[in-house]
């Protein structure tokens, strides 16, 4: 397994937040998370990123332990992520956000900066290299979070709904990106509340509700699973996407 993350557990004061989850995720696989907000989704990447230490639980990366290792530990070791809130300096360019993420593997600002304008050719950005980054367009700054993240080299990518938001043509064309990252060998874990994008990327759903995961299986199988149903997609769901009889 690429990562296997055991048991995670995190409490902010008495409130257990994430309670005893589990995920484990091979090489080279699609996962989709899923789960009604306030569920501990985001709070368990955080655990999974680093930048909070579980209360309880382990978080294996490529068989190395990074349970309580820093953020940057973390990004080192290859965990990569997107913020569920953009993250971006507002009054630094395109290009130079991007260089930010490069800095982890490469300190020199000729490499980052080169590093950088890869991933703005990969994402689509190259044209708004100069740009504010305050003055993007929703698909502009979800592109950028995702090219922050990919900046870092990551193995492993964790995407917290950076693709809410999007008109369908915008959406059709984000969901060819996370495509095209996953064909260069990243492996991926999306939070997305659009059902379409989990139905069309993922290989696997798990479903996440008050802290831990309650089902799991193909994402088929699983927007059809009662106990899913009752959670989080409420009937609604299934009437709209049922064929009529
Ligand atoms: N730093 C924090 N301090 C206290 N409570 C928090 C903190 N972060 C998240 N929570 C709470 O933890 C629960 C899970 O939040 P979150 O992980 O953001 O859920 P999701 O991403 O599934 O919507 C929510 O009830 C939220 O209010
Ligand atoms: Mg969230």
């Amino acid at each position: 397994m690429l990562l296997d993350a055991r048991g995670v557990t995190k409490l902010f004061g008495g409130f257990r937040a994430v309670a005893g989850a589990d995920l484990a995720v091979a090489d080279g696989e699609i996962v989709g998370l899923i789960g009604p907000n306030g569920a501990g989704k985001s709070t368990f990447f955080r655990c999974l990123a680093g930048d909070l230490v579980p209360s309880a639980g382990r978080v294996v990366f490529d068989g190395d332990d990074l349970t309580r290792a820093s953020p940057e530990a973390h990004a080192r070791a290859g965990i990569g992520r997107t913020f569920q809130v953009p993250a971006t300096f507002a009054d630094m360019t395109v290009l130079e956000n991007v260089m930010v993420g490069a800095f982890l593997h490469h300190p020199g600002a000729r490499e980052a900066r080169a590093r950088a304008r890869e991933v703005l050719d990969l994402t689509g950005l190259a044209p708004l290299a100069g740009q504010r980054a305050g003055a993007l367009g929703t698909p502009g700054r979800k592109r950028l979070e995702i090219a922050r993240a990919l900046a870092t080299a990551p193995r492993l990518l964790l995407l917290d709904e950076c693709l809410a938001g999007l008109t369908p043509v915008e959406l059709r064309d984000a969901i060819d990106l996370v495509r095209k990252i996953h064909r260069l060998g990243v492996t991926l874990v999306i939070v997305e509340h659009v059902m379409e994008v989990i139905v069309t990327l993922a290989q696997r759903v798990l479903v996440f509700n008050e802290g831990h995961v309650i089902a799991t299986g193909a994402p088929r199988e699983v927007v059809a699973d009662p106990a899913v149903i009752e959670a989080y997609l409420g009937r609604g769901y299934r009437e709209r996407t049922d064929p009529a009889p």
